[in-house]
């Protein structure tokens, strides 16, 4: 059955996949982005709303209207930033701002649209493993990975609040992937990623819910 998806950072990488793939299948796809791009546009038959930079509480407060109050069946918060920093050389300006888009954004654009969820709505936030303490063995990239970490956990905290509203909240790790976020230096191209990503969203519901999960379908650990 036809769906409302609501996509943030749809004008490219794999938000953009995300935009073309479920459009494709035959779904409502509601494109938001901070500027439209050609590709974007020529999906055809979607909505797109320009303008909308997540950092930004009032634009997200007015969201509800922005999308005329449609009812949506799947939120995917997708849109982030990664600025790279190792120990001695941090950019403690950038590691806020990562905390700003990666984290308090996503849990902001939640609650705006809570009353928009449908009774049995999902909502997929896209995630790092890069957030995991226990897949560290690296280190560096400090408010990156800081920044995923307080995602997931807004992420668990949002599985059991939203569960009564029936919603199953899924934390999605979308591989490594050839997009401008990491210079195209990825295992897959965005087109492979958002089509794991769709048959994950698809096994998702409220009690798998609250998971961490890798775009191959495995368990990640926190
Ligand atoms: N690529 C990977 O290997 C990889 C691995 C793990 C996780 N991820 C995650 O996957 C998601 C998608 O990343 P991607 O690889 O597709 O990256 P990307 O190609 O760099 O796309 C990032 C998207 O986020 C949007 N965005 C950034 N800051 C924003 C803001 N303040 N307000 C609104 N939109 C904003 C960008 O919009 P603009 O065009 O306006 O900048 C763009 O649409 C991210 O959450 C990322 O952390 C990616």
């Amino acid at each position: 059955m036809s769906k409302v998806v609501v996509i943030t950072g749809a004008n490219r990488g794999i938000g953009l996949e995300f935009a073309k793939q479920f459009r494709a299948a035959g779904d409502h796809v509601i494109a938001l982005c901070r500027t439209r791009s050609k590709a974007l546009e020529d999906i055809g038959g979607i909505e797109i709303y320009s303008g909308i930079e997540l950092t930004d509480a009032n634009i997200v407060a007015k969201l509800p209207e922005t999308i005329n109050r449609t009812a949506i069946d799947l939120l995917i918060l997708n849109a982030g930033i990664l600025h790279s920093d190792s120990f001695g050389a941090i950019n403690f300006d950038a590691l806020e701002k990562q905390f700003s888009v990666n984290a308090v954004a996503p849990l902001r654009v939640t609650e705006s649209l809570r009353d928009c969820f449908t009774s049995k709505a999902k909502l997929a936030l896209i995630t790092s493993r890069m957030g995991s303490m226990g897949d560290n063995t690296s280190g560096s990239t400090y408010g990156y990975r800081m920044s995923k970490a307080a995602l997931n956990a807004a992420g668990k905290s949002l599985a059991h609040d939203l569960k009564p509203q029936g919603v199953a909240v899924g934390i999605f790790h979308p591989g490594w992937v050839k997009t401008e976020m990491v210079n195209y230096s990825g295992l897959l191209e965005a087109s492979e990623s958002a089509a794991l990503l769709r048959q994950r969203i698809e096994e998702l519901n409220t009690e798998n819910a609250g998971r961490f999960i890798h775009a191959d379908g495995s368990e990640l650990p926190w």
